[in-house]
């Protein structure tokens, strides 16, 4: 799975014991990212329909939430892997901006991607395989990538792990039905069709993911876009368009508000975390519309970005770090016998709730 800001992979056991406690069938995993959580739910047999705006998580979802493990030929997955991994380095945008103008990846693993993808949209794109092999590229480029897990900066000093070979690996395909889709929770929560468990994990902060992972998305949009800076980013990551409301300190109370009032959702867990722009207070009014609420409260490392320190886009660290740890927080809402059963079997001590 990618190095991603702000996954949830200290708590899919806990999200996914709140899921089959319910005895829930059917879930929504609204900001999807990694998509994750969405695999712990469907790995609980759950038919999961994952949401997010990125492009890159479209694809993840169409590979680990959509695609039923048990349609796929693996035979044919595995010559499809055989024949990109063989492909000959081709130099191309990729290497040009990632490998050279900017350090996020050593040339020779850029040329790897180039021609890989290049591959991939000339032999692959009316394929069902598409998605599984382009995540597996995905995957594959962060294994050996140069950066601390987001792609505003690369490192100063190559990581030891770009010096590896670029390897495509066969992604754990799931069994099971699931819907991926790429749309904006904003708009889309209320056209949903009602799911008995719904997780919804947005962004906390200004960061915006569409620049913190602005390679991704080229990656997986391969429309070579005009770039800006040390970082090279998007052009496009300057656009309001590219920018969500739940990004935005002014906005994202009341896009917060719409979405956890018009979900159709028996049970709504709102991930959140004591950094963010809105305090505790604040979301528990917000999801009380719902029926009854619970907080869970788990303290948690903060970010990698945390841990090593604030470092300018080359590797310089230029300020000081105040704190090591948060507290992360699920609120659970709903009628008062589902969020009872879901808050006391959800793995956190009762001291942890709020
Ligand atoms: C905190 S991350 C979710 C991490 C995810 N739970 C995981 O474990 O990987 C927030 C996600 O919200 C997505 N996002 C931001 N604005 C959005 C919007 N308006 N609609 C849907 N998704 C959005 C981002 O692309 C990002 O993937």
């Amino acid at each position: 799975m990618i190095k991603y800001i702000g996954s949830k992979r200290r708590f899919v056991a806990q999200i996914g014991a709140m899921f089959s406690q319910m005895g829930a069938a059917s879930a929504l995993d609204l900001f999807t990212g990694t998509t994750r959580v969405a695999q712990e739910l469907k790995r609980r047999g759950a038919n999961v329909c994952a949401v997010d705006t990125a492009r890159y998580s479209e694809i993840l979802a169409q590979c680990y939430i959509a695609c039923d493990a048990a349609d796929v030929d693996r035979r044919d997955l595995a010559a499809a892997m055989d024949h990109l991994q063989a492909l000959e380095g081709d130099d191309g945008y990729f290497t040009e901006t990632y490998c050279r103008r900017a350090r996020y990846f050593q040339p020779s693993n850029g040329r790897k991607i180039d021609a890989i993808r290049d591959a991939l949209d000339s032999a692959f794109s009316e394929s069902a395989l598409y998605p599984i092999l382009l995540t597996s590229l995905i995957e594959a480029a962060d294994r050996v990538d140069s950066t601390t897990g987001v792609q505003m900066a690369y490192l100063k000093n190559w990581a030891p792990r770009s010096y590896k070979t670029l390897e495509l690996r066969v992604p754990g395909l799931l069994p099971g039905n699931g819907v991926a889709m790429r749309a904006d929770a904003a708009h889309v929560g209320r056209l949903l069709p009602h799911v008995d468990f719904a997780y919804l994990d947005p962004p906390y902060n200004q960061h915006s993911y569409f620049s913190n992972y602005h390679i991704w998305e080229t990656l997986v949009a391969w429309d070579r876009p005009a770039h800006y800076g040390v970082a090279c980013k998007r052009l496009d990551c300057k656009e309001p368009s590219t920018r969500s409301v739940f990004n935005s300190k002014r906005q994202v109370k009341t896009a917060l508000q719409g979405v956890i009032t018009e979900l159709q959702a028996d049970i709504v867990v709102l991930s959140y975390n004591d950094e963010a722009w809105m305090d505790l207070d604040e979301l528990v009014a917000l999801c009380a519309v719902r029926g009854e609420v619970e907080v869970l409260s788990i303290e948690a490392k903060r970010y990698v970005g945390a841990q090593i320190g604030i470092h300018n886009p080359m590797g310089v660290k230029v300020g000081s770090v105040t704190h090591l740890r948060n507290l992360e927080y699920m609120i659970v809402s709903g009628e008062v016998a589902d969020v009872k059963r879901v808050a006391q079997t959800a793995g956190a001590p009762a001291g942890c709730r709020a």
